[in-house]
């Protein structure tokens, strides 16, 4: 086990109605006016957004909102709220969403605090060093930016998706209702647990010995994860159900699972690329680069993915070629994904080109100067070869 400094400043609220705490949340938070950013339709609709605004009504606190954010958020609206910000003084950023909206506020806040160019943190030229405060109302469990320190955005022009890292991203309060989730289509959950269940392979594929207590966490994310997954689809308003996936998806991010251990994030980089350039659910991308990802890392050590098959996907034939136990384990992790609904190779995306994977290729070379992740790093020979791999 390696060396780690932990540090998760978040105030996480969890459990029935909670969003009506909003308002008092905020005020303690010192907030005044807020910035309230939110997605398409979806918390119009079940009456969140209403609720919202009144919790914060109730605690005076004045709002300026900032809708129709997309799914994989791009940098005009960001420049956009940034503007906003500054021009009225805003002094709390407000996400009500998911992953898409609580990345588009992340990077608002640290733009509105800095006299430069956005996307210099996401080029990472800069670190964000302060953002205004954010807090979160979250409506669907994936991305964990909930209690990350990361924001994800595309450029426009360049359809470069990059991170951007820092604490000062990190959310001062995150509400986490699963009720919430109950109006999510199967689609965007089944995209969701996909999401993740990568957040936590990126931290289990690790070369690092003496790991068994954050390998036996991640193993029982997992399979929380999964048995959650079925009883929703299922039921979806299965409350408990929910209600583990909805803590799982913050627990899978929130680096408890990876600490100790040198995380790889290769698989998350591949996938980048296609929700950039597909537009393509980043749950609905990983589903097709991590079969493939790990049909090309499996002989660097059979053994780690043989565990995950065993103790994960509960595979028992040929306990003694671990190779075959190995495959058996990324079998079963494909056709779940699959039985969820989710695709799980390039060509079942309809705007799909073969040509575009030199495209994706040169765009991971172009802004990585070094190989791609840290399990048995690939290079871009490597690269090109894993994208062929999803065809
Ligand atoms: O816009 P609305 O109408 O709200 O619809 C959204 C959107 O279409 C819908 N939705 C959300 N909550 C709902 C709902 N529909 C019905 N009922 C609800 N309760 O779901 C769709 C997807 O929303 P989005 O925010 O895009 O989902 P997600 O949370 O998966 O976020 C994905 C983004 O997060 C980034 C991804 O790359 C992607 O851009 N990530 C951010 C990370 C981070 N900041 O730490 C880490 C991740 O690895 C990831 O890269
Ligand atoms: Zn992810």
């Amino acid at each position: 086990m390696i060396n780690f400094d932990y540090y998760s400043p978040t105030r996480f609220i969890f459990g029935k109605d909670t969003e009506t705490r909003v308002g008092a949340l905020a005020k303690k938070a010192g907030a005044r006016k807020v910035f309230l950013v939110y997605g398409g339709h979806s918390a119009e609709k079940s009456g969140l957004l209403t609720r919202v605004r009144s919790s914060l009504h109730e605690a005076s606190i004045a709002i300026s909102e900032f809708g129709g954010i997309l799914p994989n958020p791009k940098s005009g609206p960001v420049y956009k709220g940034i503007e906003q910000c500054k021009k009225e003084k805003i002094d709390f950023i407000l996400a009500v969403g998911g992953g898409s909206v609580i990345d588009t506020a992340k990077s608002i806040a640290a733009g509105a605090l800095d006299d430069g160019d956005f996307w210099d943190f996401h080029e990472r030229t800069r670190m964000p060093e302060k953002a205004l405060p954010i807090g979160i109302v979250l409506t669907i469990p994936a991305a964990g930016s909930e209690g990350s320190g990361n924001s994800v955005i595309t450029q426009e022009e360049t359809l470069l998706k990059r991170a951007a890292t820092g604490e000062c991203l990190r959310p001062r309060f995150s509400i986490l209702n699963p009720e919430l989730t109950y109006t999510l289509p199967q689609y965007q959950t089944a995209c969701g647990v996909a999401d993740m269940m990568s957040h936590i392979f990126e931290r289990y594929f690790t070369n690092e010995k003496g790991v068994d207590l954050t390998d036996r966490m991640c193993e029982a994310v997992l399979k929380s994860i999964i048995d959650a997954a079925l009883v929703v689809k299922d039921t979806p308003n299965n409350y408990e159900a929910r209600a583990t996936l909805m803590w799982a998806g913050t627990v899978a991010h929130v680096n408890l699972l990876g600490l100790g251990r040198i995380e790889d994030w290769g698989a998350h980089a591949l996938e980048h690329e296609l929700s950039a350039l597909y537009d393509v659910a980043h749950g609905a991308g990983l589903a097709i680069v991590y079969p493939a990802w790990m049909h090309y890392q499996l002989n660097h050590d059979p053994a780690r993915f043989a565990q995950l098959a065993t103790r994960v996907f509960g595979s028992l034939t040929n306990k003694l070629n671990i190779q075959d136990t190995a495959l058996e384990g990324i079998q079963a992790l494909s056709d779940f994904w699959i039985q969820l609904g989710l695709p799980s190779k390039l060509r079942e995306l309809p705007s799909f080109r073969k040509e575009d994977i030199s495209v994706m290729t040169k765009k991971i070379k172009m802004t990585r100067p070094n190989e791609l992740g840290n399990f048995s790093p690939l290079r871009y020979e490597d690269v090109e070869k894993v994208y062929n791999e999803m065809i």
